[in-house]
């Protein structure tokens, strides 16, 4: 058995930890460029943070312009701000989107490659500035992933993939999820889940370190989001979540996801559905294509969330516990309609780079087929 494994060095898990941001990070950098979105400022989750910054002597430059799903135009002009302001790190505090907008910048901050130059597997060269994250949603696990997802200018998910994105410090406080709206809980709490079964599942770099964290995030994440999502102040339940998308995250970027992500990328950039919301959408046609050669495999994560060990269980069980959170399960429900179809599973067969990761090919034909399912 030959396996590689790595992750963020260092973790902070710590409910609070960020209000004193600027003595964690103030012996790693002078001028952060603080990197977010209009939402995570308007649930007045960055003011004490900043503060700390302030206290602590730091010159920050805050840049709020992120955008779901992060658009390459966006991000280039985040890079030139921070440039412009002569940053000398980042910290990235937000969701998956704002995060993955900071490990590119930390990346082409002191770097002579473009931003197309680096999409794909292993093409950063050199080293990046420091990058700290704090993640707000439980959630992509992002903080502690090697990977960052970028819409290109031809309207493709693209994936960056390099050693050099594992940030230098990650830190956890739960109190800053307490903010997120039900909906957010229940997409962000779904993709842990699903990171956590593609994990557990993958055909080329299953391993037993990222199975014992899979199998531990898929306990709490599927104990916990309901609660969460009833309960939105329980800082238990936020912590269990949050730690649950941690684990989970450590599981998938050395045991990459599959085609559930893949199928759900072509969602998310075509028609703005959030990226938990799409992979909840593509998990059950997914997981039933897979049936015949993961069913063993499926069996196992039974109990593990609460049911029989039976594949169909399983995925009985996993499709009540998205049920119960309220999001759909119909593509027709977030706009899209049968005349897009080819051109969705055109775009998720082109996603190599997880399609091959899958228990069980997906074809053109098998996407479209999959796609039409949960029309
Ligand atoms: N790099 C990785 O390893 C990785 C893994 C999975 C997903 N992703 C990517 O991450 C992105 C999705 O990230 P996400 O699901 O965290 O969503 P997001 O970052 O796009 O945020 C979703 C919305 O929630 C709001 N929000 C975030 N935290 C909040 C809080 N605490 N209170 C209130 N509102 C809050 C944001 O303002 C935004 O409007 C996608 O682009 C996806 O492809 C990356
Ligand atoms: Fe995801």
């Amino acid at each position: 058995m030959n396996f590689t494994f790595d992750t963020v060095a260092n973790l902070i898990f710590e409910t609070g930890a960020a209000n004193r941001l600027g003595d964690i990070i103030k012996n790693r950098m002078q001028r952060p460029c603080i990197v977010t979105d209009k939402g995570v400022i308007g649930a007045g989750l960055i003011g004490d943070a900043l503060a700390s910054l302030k206290k602590a002597g730091l010159d920050y430059f805050l840049f709020d312009g992120v955008e779901a799903d992060p658009p390459a135009k966006v991000v280039r002009n985040a890079v030139t701000a921070a440039k412009d302001h002569g940053s000398d790190g980042v910290i990235g505090f937000g969701g998956g989107s704002s995060m993955d907008t900071a490990k590119v910048i930390a990346v082409l901050l002191n770097s002579a490659q473009s931003l197309d130059e680096i999409y794909g597997t292993n093409m950063v060269r050199g080293d990046r500035a420091p990058l700290v994250l704090l993640p707000t949603t439980a959630g992509t696990g992002s903080e502690v992933t090697n990977i960052s997802i970028i819409t290109s200018d031809d309207d493709l998910k693209m994936g960056i993939v390099a050693p050099q994105l594992y940030a230098d410090v990650a830190i956890l406080d739960a109190a800053l999820t307490l903010s997120m709206p039900r909906h957010v809980t229940s997409a962000t709490g779904i993709d842990a889940m699903v990171h956590a079964i593609e994990a557990f599942t993958n055909k080329l770099y299953k391993n037993p370190i990222s199975d014992a964290l899979a199998t531990k995030a898929l306990a709490l994440l599927s104990r916990n989001i309901q609660h969460a999502c009833d309960e939105p102040g329980d800082t238990k339940a936020r912590e269990a979540m949050l730690l649950g998308a941690l684990l989970a995250g450590q599981a998938f970027s050395n045991s990459p996801c599959a085609a559930v992500h893949a199928m759900a990328y072509p969602l998310g950039v075509h028609f703005h559905v959030p990226h938990g919301l799409a992979n909840s959408l593509m998990l059950a046609p997914v997981l039933r294509h897979n049936m015949p050669v993961a069913e063993r495999l499926y069996a196992e994560l039974g109990p593990v969330i609460g049911t029989a060990q039976n594949a169909n269980a399983f995925l009985e069980k996993m499709l009540s516990i998205c049920a119960a959170t309220g999001v759909t399960n119909r593509l027709s429900d977030v706009g899209v309609s049968h005349n897009v179809l080819p051109k969705l599973a055109e775009d998720a067969i082109k996603v190599e780079r997880l399609m091959k990761c899958n228990p069980r090919e997906v074809t053109y034909d098998d996407a479209l087929r999959l796609y039409t399912e949960v029309l």
